[in-house]
């Protein structure tokens, strides 16, 4: 059997406690209020800036604590120390061992008082808390950084709980949509959409939600409509991206009001086409204009020079024979008149090809095939099919324009041996090609400036709202591929 053991001594029990604080590397201290000594634990001293030896001083503390925290501490170590308090937390700063301040949670407590009530020993920790303070701090901060960033972005930016509440309106939401964020805040997402769409829309967040992907723009493409407080419908362009945190799914749109952007488009649309409009009216008019002065030429000079012509021919006729000045002076005379004719003709088709008008497109076609190869001494190859033969206008002028300007390229830049032009009706448009077979149109050549030619081709185009493609393949000739709608009056008649 073995011998009771002594009961410790009051110094053995302070002897034990000193050792468990040392082991555990705590920050404590033990103050004996009575004979105002305080016992520090090497790590209290090790890691705060004490004075160096022993450090038993009850003010050796102002050393280390923050003069602007100290006061307070003092303060609220006298209250216990004159036991109005039991205990303290106090959340302070102490230098450190380098010399950096950093925060700390002080807290003590009176253990024992004396016979005659007042404290006598109080006992304390101390416990670094400066890294959670600033991570606090950090988190505040990126949460208000976060804020601003939300709040001063053009975008309205709208986040939805998993039920499509909504949980946060930023300024500029406020601002597209007319609301107040308290009138808003925890209301359904659908106050914010025509009622028409809600169906369509609900599931297609709801699709997104299942789909698992983090973000993507709302119906890609499609501009979606919103409404205003006031009931105005909107058009805007959106996206939406999900989060989940702690198990909480909510969903984040951004989106911009384009309302202004359509406008715009829609104006600049129509601008277009009155241009359009009025290029058409100008053609128009400037081929008639054209086909006047070209008739005119034909007509009224042609005839002209005909009767004179033939009163040329009278003169010489009735000339002696032995008069050579004479003779020689009618033959002059005639060589000029004949040039002056051809001029006036060709001048008179350039203006305008009076045949188009009195023959139709077919003849006019096979007239300019037939004068381009004799000029620029090429073949060629003429295919219009029934459908096409007799135009109406404007395409019948466009159409001649456009292949006249071809065949002139034709001979003057791709030094070609055959051109095909084939004209076609498939459906409710015409198909007009030209082939050659030259050296190739290079497509730096569309750029050429102070070229106009297969600009005013595109331009012809252009205003018969018809498409247009030109492609030269080096030494292996140019292809001009065109498709003109048939205009809208001239709907059920091609
Ligand atoms: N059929 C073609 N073959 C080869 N080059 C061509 C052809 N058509 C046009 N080009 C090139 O494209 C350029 C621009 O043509 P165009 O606009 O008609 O102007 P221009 O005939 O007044 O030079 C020409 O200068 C020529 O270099
Ligand atoms: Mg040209």
């Amino acid at each position: 059997m073995m011998a009771p053991l002594d009961p410790p001594t009051t110094q053995a029990k302070a002897d034990c406690w000193r050792e468990a604080v040392l082991t555990a590397g705590l920050a404590v201290f033990d103050w004996d209020v009575g004979e105002r000594r305080i016992y520090r634990s090497p790590e209290m001293l090790a890691n705060w800036d004490y004075a160096p030896g022993p450090n038993e001083a009850v003010d050796s503390a102002r050393a280390v604590i923050h003069p602007d925290d100290y006061p307070d501490f003092w303060a609220r170590m006298k209250d216990m120390e004159a036991g109005i308090v039991e205990r303290a937390v106090l959340e302070i700063r102490m230098r450190a061992r380098d010399g950096s301040w950093r925060w700390v949670r002080w807290r003590a407590r009176i253990v024992a008082r004396g016979d005659d009530g007042r404290p006598a020993r109080i006992v304390g920790t101390v416990n670094d808390i400066d890294e959670i303070w600033k991570g606090r701090d950090l988190a505040r901060e990126s949460q208000m950084r976060l804020q601003g960033i939300v709040d001063s972005a053009m975008d309205a930016i709208i986040s939805v709980d998993r039920d499509q509440r909504i949980t946060l309106f930023n300024r500029a939401a406020e601002r597209i949509f007319g609301y107040e964020p308290l009138e808003v805040l925890g209301q359904p997402l659908a106050m914010l959409i025509p009622s028409r769409f809600h169906q369509q829309h609900h599931r297609h967040v709801e699709e997104f939600g299942r789909a698992g992907v983090s973000s993507r723009p709302m119906m890609a493409q499609r501009i979606v409509t919103a409404l205003r407080k006031g009931g105005e419908e909107f058009p805007i362009d959106a996206s939406i991206s999900q989060n989940e945190i702690r198990g909480h799914r909510f969903f984040t749109v951004i989106l911009r009001d384009v309302s202004l952007r359509e406008r715009t488009r829609r104006e600049l649309a129509q601008a277009r086409e009155d241009l359009r409009e009025l290029s058409v009216a100008s053609r128009t008019a400037r081929e008639q204009e054209n086909s006047r002065i070209s008739r005119e030429l034909h007509d009224e000079l042609g005839q002209n020079l005909t009767s004179l012509k033939m009163d040329l021919a009278w003169l010489e006729a009735n000339t002696p024979r032995d008069d050579g000045k004479f003779l020689k002076t009618i033959a002059a005379m005639r060589s000029v008149l004949d040039s002056t004719v051809a001029a006036t003709r060709r001048i008179s088709a350039d203006l305008r090809p009076l045949m188009l008008d009195d023959l139709g497109l077919m003849a006019a076609l096979e007239w300019l095939a037939e004068d381009t190869s004799r000029r620029h001494g090429f073949t060629v190859q003429l295919a219009v099919d029934e459908a096409s033969e007799n135009l109406a206008e404007p395409l019948a002028s466009q159409v001649y324009r456009i292949v006249q300007e071809s065949l002139t390229n034709a001979g003057r830049h791709a030094a070609a041996q055959k051109v095909r032009v084939t004209l076609r009706t498939i459906g409710r448009e015409i198909h007009l090609d030209v082939v050659d077979d030259g050296r190739g149109l290079a497509p730096e050549d569309l750029q050429k400036k102070g070229s106009f030619g297969l600009v005013g081709i595109r331009e012809r185009v252009y205003i018969l709202a018809g498409s247009v493609e030109m492609r030269g393949d080096a030494g292996h000739g140019t292809e001009i591929h065109v498709r003109l709608p048939f205009p809208a009056i001239h709907e059920g008649s091609p």
